[in-house]
């Protein structure tokens, strides 16, 4: 009998980095498509630091994922039976489709179809896909950045940040990265072309910081949050705007982060901090698709993937990569 393999969530974690038996790979029968659905064979799973969240019993902007679900997923893959008038079989798919060998769903309006014609499959979960909306509609919708403006991001090096510096750029800002260490600063300026990128594992990121940006911060994208944020929030200009997209930082704090200590920022430069889910956007995401894939196709936009070997085994060992700086670009682990 067919099987599909799937990434099932065993237990809720403790506060702290997710241990292996917080996970099964589980081997189930595999489903047929029923009338309106398809059934996808998975290419490659997006591996994101929101799921340290999804798995926690807390209030957020999805319900948690259930004991014995399997992990929910950003996945990229083709559709191998379909019994959906929209989708034939080959097509090449991404959405929400799980941890999994197989996903059988309705599809629409979730299910969006890709051309591999323009990018490989990984880059549609990657620059191209939820990642890239992210920072498209993050940085354009609430950074609202002018020509001439400073925008600083964190995490600069990684899925989200690479592709907002690189959006500030054609919109003609000053693009600063904030990044772990001095490969990925130097990855961020010399391939990805922003102005600056400052290490924040160096001494001193209060210093650096200012010498990067010399007119002060006008939109600060936010992806990390704690000390990082802290600096950002005394060198933003007047009236500047805070896109509050991620608080990696945090996501296996054992106890609750203190606040920022400088929030007072917000009330002396008037600043307004808006936090965002890229889900925010579901309807305009072929926007996003047509901006990102123009310039990606023009090279005025950079996309690096980390594809990792070794299978749905390898997933918790994989997404713990994100919390420890050891992923170089948007990490995705090859199904
Ligand atoms: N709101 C939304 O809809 C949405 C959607 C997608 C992503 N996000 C958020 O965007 C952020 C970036 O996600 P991504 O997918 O692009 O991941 P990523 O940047 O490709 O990878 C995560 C990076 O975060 C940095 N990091 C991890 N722990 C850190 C810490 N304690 N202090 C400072 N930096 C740390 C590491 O880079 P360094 O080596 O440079 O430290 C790591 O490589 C995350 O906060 C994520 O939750 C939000």
């Amino acid at each position: 009998m067919p099987t599909n393999l799937q990434v099932q969530l065993a237990k809720r974690p403790p506060p702290g980095m997710i241990t292996h038996d917080c996970f099964a790979v589980r081997e189930v029968p595999l489903a047929d498509p029923g009338d309106g659905e398809v059934r996808v064979k998975i290419a490659y799973v997006s591996l994101d630091p929101a799921m340290r969240g999804w798995v926690n019993d807390t209030r957020s902007y999805v319900p948690p994922v259930g004991i014995g679900e399997v992990m929910r997923a950003y996945s990229v893959g083709r559709v191998e039976a379909s019994r959906h008038p929209d989708f034939k079989v080959g097509d090449a798919v991404q959405g929400l489709l799980g941890a999994q060998q197989y996903a059988v769903t309705k599809g629409s309006p979730r299910l969006v179809k890709v051309d591999e014609t323009k990018a490989p499959l990984e880059r549609w979960v990657g620059g191209l896909g939820m990642p890239g909306w992210t920072a498209y509609f993050g940085l354009l919708e609430v950074g609202q950045p002018q020509p001439g403006e400073t925008v600083v991001v964190s995490a600069a090096s990684g899925a989200v940040g690479s592709i907002v510096g690189q959006i500030a750029k054609i919109k003609g800002c000053r693009a600063v990265g904030i990044a772990g260490g001095p490969e990925k600063c130097a990855f961020v300026t010399d391939t990805l072309g922003f102005d600056a990128c400052v290490d924040y594992k160096a001494p001193d990121l209060e210093a650096a910081l200012k010498r990067a940006c010399p007119d002060g911060i006008d939109v600060n994208f936010e992806n990390v949050g704690g000390d990082i944020l802290d600096t950002v929030l005394p060198q933003m200009n007047v009236f500047g705007r805070i896109a509050i997209c991620g608080l990696i930082s945090a996501y296996n704090a054992t106890s609750p982060p203190p606040g920022p200590r400088n929030f007072r920022a917000i009330l002396t430069q008037r600043l307004r901090m808006r936090g965002l889910i890229v889900t925010d956007w579901s309807n305009r995401v072929p926007e996003a698709i047509r901006d990102l894939g123009a310039w990606h196709a023009e090279g005025r936009l950079k996309i690096r993937e980390d594809v990792r070997k070794g299978g749905l085994p390898a997933f918790v060992d994989t997404l713990n990569l994100l919390y420890t700086g050891g992923n170089n670009g948007k990490l995705i682990l090859e199904v």
